[in-house]
C-alpha cells in the first residue's frame, strides 16, 4: 500500500500545485462511438497529416484545407469522413494512445512510443497501480503511465524545472489524464514524497545518483527501470546499480521498423528512427547480503576470468622475482 506523508511533513511551496490539480473524470474511460463535446479527437488528412482537435461547441477548427466547425463533428460517429466548406475530406477518429504522447506540446525529448510501450511492460503496470516518474519533462510517458494504471492507479511525477512542470500540466489536462496524476515540482535529489510505490521509472541525465531514494520509495518487489541515451551513461548506472544492490538487471534497446503500406510491393520504410534510449530495468534486493550472487552469469564469469588472470599474473611475476634473485637483476635486451 502506498502511503503518503502526513500535510504538516509537506513544504508549503509544493502545496498550491499539489491542490491545484483537476480530479476530474479520466478521458480513458471515455469510449464512445460518437464525437464528444469536450472530447479529443483526430482528424487525418488524405495525405497522412493527423491534427489533435479538442471539440467545444461554437468552436471552428481552421487548416489550409478549410474549416470544421465543432457543433458540425460533434456527435459524428468516429471513422466517418467529414468535409471542410472546402469541399476537403478528413477522416475523424478517436485518438490513440501514440497520438497522444507524439503530439504533445514539448520543451523536452520525450520517450517514444515503442520504449513507452514496453516499459509498462517492465515495469509490470496493471490498473490500480502506484507509480514515481522523474522527470516529468512534457509529460510524453507520464500519459503512458497514467494510462495504463487508470482509473484506480495513480502516477506521481516528479520534475526540477517550473517550464517544463507547467507543460507536462498542460499536456496532461489537455489530454484527460491529470487526474490519474500528482505532480510535484521538485528535484529527485530530495527524495520522493511516496513509499510502497509499485514501479519508479527515472528519465534523468544521472539516474544512478538517486538509487537510495528509488529503494526508500519502492514496495518490496517492486520494479524500477530508467531510459538513458548514451552507453556511457549505461556503464554508470551499471556501476551504481551493482554498488546499490540491485538485482535481475536487464539492458535493452528496441529497434522499430515500418512498413511502406503497399500490398503488391510490400518492404521496410527506406529510413528509421536509429536511436532513442537504453532502457535499464532491476529489482533492489532487500536483504543485501551478498548481493553479488544476483548478478548476471555472464558478470560473474567475466568478473571469475579477471580473478583468474590476476592470480596467473601475480604468479608469473612471484616466478619472475624469484629468477631474478638466482639469476642477478633482469636487464633489458639490447635491440
Ligand atoms: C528527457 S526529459 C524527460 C522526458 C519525459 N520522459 C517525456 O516523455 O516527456 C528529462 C527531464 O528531467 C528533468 N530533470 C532532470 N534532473 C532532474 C531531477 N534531479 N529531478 C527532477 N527532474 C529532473 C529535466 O528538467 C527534464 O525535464
Amino acid at each position: 500500500m502506498l502511503t503518503m506523508p502526513t500535510s504538516e511533513d509537506q513544504p508549503t511551496e509544493q502545496a498550491g500545485p499539489q491542490l491545484a490539480i483537476e480530479r476530474g473524470k479520466p478521458w480513458v474511460s471515455a469510449h464512445h462511438n460518437t464525437a464528444q463535446d469536450g472530447a479529443l479527437v483526430i482528424l487525418t488528412t488524405t495525405g497522412g497529416k493527423r491534427y489533435l482537435i479538442s471539440l467545444h461547441r461554437g468552436q471552428t477548427f481552421h487548416t489550409n484545407l478549410g474549416h470544421f466547425r465543432h457543433d458540425d463533428l460533434i456527435g459524428q460517429p468516429l471513422g466517418t469522413t467529414v468535409h471542410s466548406q472546402l469541399g476537403h475530406p478528413l477522416l475523424l477518429l478517436e485518438p490513440s494512445l501514440s497520438d497522444l504522447i507524439t503530439r504533445v506540446k514539448r520543451n523536452t525529448q520525450i520517450i517514444y512510443p515503442k520504449d513507452a510501450a514496453y516499459l509498462v511492460h517492465r515495469l509490470s503496470l496493471r490498473s490500480g497501480d502506484q507509480v514515481i516518474e522523474a522527470g516529468t519533462g512534457s509529460g510524453g510517458l507520464t500519459i503512458a503511465l497514467a494510462w495504463a494504471v487508470a482509473p484506480a492507479g495513480r502516477v506521481y511525477t516528479y520534475e526540477v524545472r517550473s517550464d517544463n512542470y507547467q507543460l507536462a500540466r498542460t499536456n496532461l489536462e489537455r489530454v484527460g489524464l491529470l487526474g490519474n496524476v500528482s505532480m510535484h515540482q521538485q528535484s529527485v535529489a530530495e527524495g520522493f514524497r511516496q513509499q510502497g510505490a509499485d514501479a519508479v521509472f527515472l528519465d534523468v541525465r544521472t539516474p544512478g545518483r538517486y538509487l537510495q531514494q528509488v529503494r526508500e520509495a519502492l514496495r518490496p518487489g517492486g520494479f524500477f527501470a530508467a531510459l538513458v541515451p548514451t552507453v556511457n551513461q549505461v556503464i554508470d548506472l551499471l556501476a551504481a546499480l551493482e554498488r546499490g544492490s540491485f538485482a535481475d538487471i536487464a539492458i535493452e534497446e528496441l529497434l522499430l521498423r515500418k512498413y511502406k503500406v503497399v500490398p503488391d510491393r510490400l518492404r521496410p520504410d527506406d529510413a528509421m528512427v536509429g536511436h532513442t534510449g537504453f532502457l535499464v530495468s532491476a529489482r533492489p534486493v532487500i536483504d543485501p547480503t551478498d548481493p553479488g550472487r544476483w548478478l548476471s552469469e555472464d558478470r560473474k564469469r567475466y568478473t571469475a576470468r579477471k580473478e583468474f588472470e590476476a592470480k596467473i599474473e601475480a604468479e608469473e611475476a612471484r616466478r619472475l622475482a624469484e629468477k631474478g634473485e638466482q639469476d642477478g637483476p633482469y636487464r633489458m635486451p639490447l635491440p
